[in-house]
């Protein structure tokens, strides 16, 4: 895979402080944790800060459903830093689950010729995720990382009591049904959650999505990023 030159995400950063969100506030270090990110686009990382940003007035923790290795575990972290939010990381650290029948092949991004042939896969130790939070020195009593399935996880305690952002990367459809379904009972007015791979890979991601809003359009709005910066969208507590 071709990686681009840090100076490159800071030229990117500027495009798209000037023309796309003029309201995100420049941290510095921010370059490298875009540069570092893994399978996520440079303009996905900067709706991910933009979003956390934009929740300051909200009470609560931040949440990343979907893990792996940590790359934007690491680019959350340090967003979050000033503040005295809790990180909370939920992963089976055993991969993809087996896909459910709503999970439609749309983009075979591995070459494995059918969906089921990605169960397991994206599999990443936990280990990782410690170790580049320890790298940053992000202070690691804000953070809880919760280990297993996300429907045994989110069912029992600890769990956070608010949630202000929640970047949802599960790629599959029940699990991030899961999640949204959970978020909606703890997030107020104004909170906001990234899911990632709407209309991507699996046609899952999408149809959780999808189905989530149809029965809460009074409770939430939706947005699409520009075209450029990849596919996923933004939900907003209203
Ligand atoms: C695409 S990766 C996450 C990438 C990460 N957010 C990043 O940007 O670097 C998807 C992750 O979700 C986890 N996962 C998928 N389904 C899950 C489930 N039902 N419960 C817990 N973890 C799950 C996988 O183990 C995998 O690490």
């Amino acid at each position: 895979m071709l990686r681009i030159r840090q100076q490159d995400v800071r030229e990117l950063e500027a495009m798209y402080r000037a023309f796309v969100m003029p309201e995100l506030e420049p941290r510095a270090g921010r370059d490298e944790d875009l540069h570092r990110l893994i399978g996520t686009s440079v303009g996905e990382g900067l709706y991910v800060c933009r979003a956390i940003q934009s929740v300051r007035h909200v009470a609560g923790d931040v949440c990343e459903f979907g893990v792996a290795q940590g790359a934007t575990s690491r680019l959350i972290a340090n967003e979050i830093r000033p503040s005295s939010r809790t990180l909370w990381l939920y992963d089976s650290f055993e991969g993809l689950p087996k896909p459910s029948a709503k999970d439609v092949l749309i983009d075979d991004i591995f070459g494995l010729g059918s969906m089921d042939a990605y169960a397991g896969t994206m599999k990443s130790p936990r280990d990782l995720v410690v170790a580049k939070l320890e790298d940053i020195a992000f202070p690691m009593d804000r953070v809880r990382i919760r280990e297993g399935w996300i429907d045994k996880t989110l069912a029992a305690s600890p769990f956070p009591t608010a949630v202000a952002f929640a970047y949802v990367d599960f790629d599959f459809y029940e699990p991030i049904k899961v999640a949204l379904e959970w978020l909606d009972g703890h997030m107020a007015p104004g909170a906001a959650i990234i899911v990632d791979d709407y209309g991507f890979f699996s046609q899952g991601a999408q149809s959780a999505v999808d189905e989530f809003l149809a029965t809460r359009r009074d409770r939430w709005t939706f947005e699409l990023p520009v075209e450029p910066a990849g596919k996923f969208c933004l939900l907003r507590a209203k």
